[in-house]
């Protein structure tokens, strides 16, 4: 019988990275491995595909936006923000969001965001994990429900 590996077995909740550079520019990401880091939701710690836009403009900035995703927006999402570098594609073209005082978006769809000021990185091979400083949360659409990994996997728009 082959069996998986333990961390095949664990769940995410699915989010999307809204980022923003000095100079303007903006951008979105899919990413799961996202968690509270601190009791009552001080710190989170992202961890960024290295080799992405998402980086670049957080490492200039610093501050980012934690969409929490819900279920409603996978099929359109994932693919647009999840499969495409916003070096190539603007991914802001029909993706529903605004921006926060600072200038950062955040997607209006979603079941909310947590608005984040970096304060440090570690390297973590292929990703680098940012901790980030919790400024505040703000809850969008309340009744949806959330997206997770599982249901990504179960409607075949991940595989593994
Ligand atoms: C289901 C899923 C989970 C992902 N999780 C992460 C993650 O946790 N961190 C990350 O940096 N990228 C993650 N990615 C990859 C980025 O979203 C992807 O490389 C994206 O195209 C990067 O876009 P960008 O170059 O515009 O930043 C994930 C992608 C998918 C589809």
């Amino acid at each position: 019988m082959s069996r998986k590996t333990v961390l095949k077995y664990k769940n995410y909740d699915v989010h999307s990275i809204t980022s923003v550079s000095p100079s303007g520019k903006v951008n979105a990401n899919i990413a799961t491995w996202v968690m509270q880091s601190a009791m009552q939701g001080k710190y989170l710690t992202v961890a960024l595909y290295k080799t992405d836009y998402t980086i670049q403009l957080v490492r200039e900035s610093m501050i980012l936006n934690v969409n929490l995703l819900a279920q409603d927006q996978a099929k359109k999402l994932i693919p647009k923000l999840g499969r495409k570098s916003g070096l190539t594609s603007n991914k802001f073209v029909n993706l529903p969001f605004e921006v926060d005082e600072r200038g950062c978006p955040f997607l209006t769809e979603a079941i909310g965001y947590i608005q984040c000021k970096c304060v440090g990185s570690i390297d973590s091979g292929d990703h680098e994990l940012f901790v980030c400083e919790v400024i505040k949360q703000v809850t969008l659409n309340p009744d949806k429900e959330v997206l997770t990994n599982n249901y990504l996997r179960e409607n075949g728009l991940v595989r593994g």
